[in-house]
């Protein structure tokens, strides 16, 4: 199975606000994302909008010709601006306002009618919705029962491990993933995965044979201060093409 590679854009708004002005424009940045191979754009929307705007989910629908992955929360006001735009694909995240970035998965299994309610429009829509939740079993069997097309698995806690120097722990994660991901895989659920995803980490995941994205961000907007978002991004889907081709001989 290809793997795909969506790169997520929002740091670059990021820097952007920095400065308040509308430099440099999250926009180039997808465009030259989607030059050097990117197959999709990603993008978070946050209610306090800290980085991506409305402007830029705008200009993203009108000026990219790859998918947009329209990340959100699961409020009435993004449900609201994604059946609007109708993005190729909507992930919903969870959403603290004193978080750095997300920090968890959400909670399907809690709010599963809930949730079932406010995904079923976006579906209905044309939208490929799916769910940013972790391994825990609870959490794919919810997101299935609901009618999510899609999971992606956070990486963000394995990544942090890997950093840390926690092998051993970062080993037990890993395969709790993997577990995660086929059985997410069984449930028919199409399996993607991102968060905390750099040149260290990003074999790990390529190599599951059920995943069929990466979403990644953080990462390639700092390198891409060293070598360029063009090569930054090359260097990735290297990565990625030689893992996978690795384990499928
Ligand atoms: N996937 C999801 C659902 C996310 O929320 C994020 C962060 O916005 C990413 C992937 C990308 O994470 P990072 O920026 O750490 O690569």
């Amino acid at each position: 199975m290809t793997l795909r590679l969506g790169v997520n854009i929002d740091h670059v708004a990021t820097v952007r606000n920095a400065r308040g002005g509308s430099w440099p424009d999250p926009l180039r940045a997808a465009l030259l994302a989607e030059a050097a191979g990117a197959d999709g754009i990603t993008a978070h929307l946050r209610e306090d909008r800290r980085h991506i705007r409305d402007a830029d989910i705008e200009a993203l629908m009108a000026g990219i010709s790859i998918p947009l992955n329209f990340e959100m929360a699961a409020t009435a006001e993004m449900q609201a601006i994604a059946l609007r735009h109708k993005p190729h694909a909507v992930c919903v995240v969870p959403e603290k306002r004193e978080e750095r970035t997300t920090e968890g998965g959400l909670d399907v299994a809690g709010d599963e009618a809930r949730l079932a309610d406010f995904i079923a429009p976006l579906r209905e829509a044309g939208s490929r919705v799916s769910m940013f939740i972790g391994h825990d079993a609870a959490q794919i069997e919810a997101s299935a029962r609901i009618g999510a097309a899609v999971v992606e698995l956070h990486t963000g806690h394995y990544c942090e491990l890997i950093a840390e120097g926690c092998e051993v722990e970062a080993a037990a994660e890993l395969a709790a993933l993997r577990e995660g991901a086929a059985h997410a895989h069984q449930l028919g659920l199409e399996v993607h995965a991102g968060h905390g995803i750099s040149y260290d980490t990003v074999a790990a995941f390529a190599s599951f044979p059920q995943v069929v994205e990466l979403n990644i961000g953080h990462f390639l907007i700092g390198e891409a201060i060293f070598r360029g978002l063009g090569p930054a991004i090359e260097e990735m889907r290297h990565r990625m093409d030689a893992s996978r081709s690795a384990i499928e001989g």
